[in-house]
This record gives structure tokens, C-alpha cells and sequence, in this order.
């Protein structure tokens, strides 16, 4: 309960974790091997999210970036601008390998990521990347089980705010061959951004 309930606070503060309620605990899913996060640093753009996502609507122009942090943590610093107000949003937080999943794997690609909530505290969601080639697209996963349930987002990251058609191929014959295909997405708005 707490978990899902910190889960909708990212949502509502904007970080575009978006959750998808599934039957059954989470599919089993193979991450990339041997992440180099020196490669992954830099400019993503959201292509596109998991829905439904009642808190990330009006959501357009939804960017991350990713830095090295003096602590070999990643700086995560998510912008989104409203679609109502036009207003831009900023969230910065930080991701780290997930010392649970990971052991000793020092390339593995099960991530936390971390951001500071004024009041509430430090909130946390996994963020798994299930395929990236560094250069144009992240396919990236979190699942979480809950109760007899489980929760998940999926969000395609690209490099290009208008990647090219094959971008887009790859990254749906990646979802194919994970299986996790069938999680409805639906496309970010990345037209007349700042
Ligand atoms: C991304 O973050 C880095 C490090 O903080 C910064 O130098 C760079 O200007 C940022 N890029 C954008 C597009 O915000
Ligand atoms: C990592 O852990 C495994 C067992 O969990 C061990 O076999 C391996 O030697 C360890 N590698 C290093 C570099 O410590």
C-alpha cells in the first residue's frame, strides 16, 4: 500500500512514472548487460509512456537528463512543460544501481531512482532499461508487485525529440520480444518545444 501510494506521488509531482495495472506478479524480464552510464549520460526525450496516467495528463515537451554526480550517482533531471498553463516543471533527483538486484555487477542496469519530495521525504521507483544502444532509443521498465497485482510503466526515450521511423521499429520489436508489447502507451507531444 505505502508503496503504491509513494508511486502516485512521483506521478502527481511529475517525474512521468506512469503506472499500468497488470493480473499476475510482474513478467520476468532480462535488462541490458553491462550498462555503461558514462554512454547513457545526456538529453533523453519521452517518445512515449505507459497509460493510463491520470496525473501526467497535459504533459507535452517531457525531457531527462541524465548527469554524472560526484558520487558516481546519476543526476536525473526530468522537465515537462503543461499543456493547460504552458508552464514548464522540473524535478531533479538522482538514480543509482539497485545493490539488491545488482550484487557485485557493476554494468547492471536495474536502477533506483531517488527524488526529494518537500514533506514527504525521499520517494523511490525502479527503473530497469531493458535495451538502449546509448545513440537513439532506452526502452525502460519498472514493475512493481502489488498484492495479487502488479503495477508497471514502460516509457521509450529517445535521443531525437522526432526519431526516425526505424528508431521506433527497434524499439517495438524490443517490446515484442520482451513480451511487455501489450502495455498500452500512448505518444508525448514533442511539437513546438522550447
Ligand atoms: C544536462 O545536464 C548537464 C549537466 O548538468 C548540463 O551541462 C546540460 O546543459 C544539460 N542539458 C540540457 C539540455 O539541459
Ligand atoms: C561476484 O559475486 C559472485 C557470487 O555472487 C562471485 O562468484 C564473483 O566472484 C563476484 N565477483 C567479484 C568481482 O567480486
Amino acid at each position: 500500500m505505502k508503496m503504491f501510494y509513494l508511486i502516485l506521488i512521483i506521478s502527481f509531482i511529475g517525474s512521468n512514472l506512469a503506472q499500468t495495472p497488470g493480473f499476475g506478479s510482474c513478467p520476468s524480464v532480462k535488462t541490458v548487460s553491462s550498462f555503461d552510464p558514462s554512454k547513457y549520460v545526456g538529453l533523453w526525450y519521452e517518445n512515449r509512456r505507459s497509460i493510463p496516467n491520470f496525473f501526467e495528463l497535459g504533459g507535452k515537451c517531457v525531457t531527462a537528463n541524465y548527469s554524472a554526480n560526484n558520487d558516481r550517482t546519476i543526476k536525473v533531471v526530468n522537465r515537462k512543460i503543461s499543456w493547460l498553463t504552458g508552464t514548464e516543471s522540473v524535478i531533479v533527483g538522482s538514480a543509482y544501481a539497485d545493490s539488491l538486484q545488482c550484487g557485485n555487477d557493476t554494468g547492471c542496469s536495474k536502477l533506483i531512482v531517488e527524488f526529494p519530495i518537500p514533506i514527504v521525504g525521499n520517494v523511490q521507483g525502479t527503473y530497469w532499461i531493458l535495451d538502449t544502444d546509448y545513440t537513439s532509443y532506452s526502452v525502460v521498465w519498472s514493475c512493481t508487485d502489488f498484492l495479487f497485482h502488479h503495477l508497471k510503466y514502460l516509457w521509450l526515450l529517445t535521443r531525437e525529440p522526432k526519431p526516425i521511423q526505424s528508431v521506433l521499429d527497434k524499439a517495438d520489436a524490443i517490446m515484442e520480444q520482451y513480451g511487455i508489447a501489450d502495455t498500452p502507451t500512448m505518444a508525448t507531444n514533442q511539437d513546438d518545444c522550447p
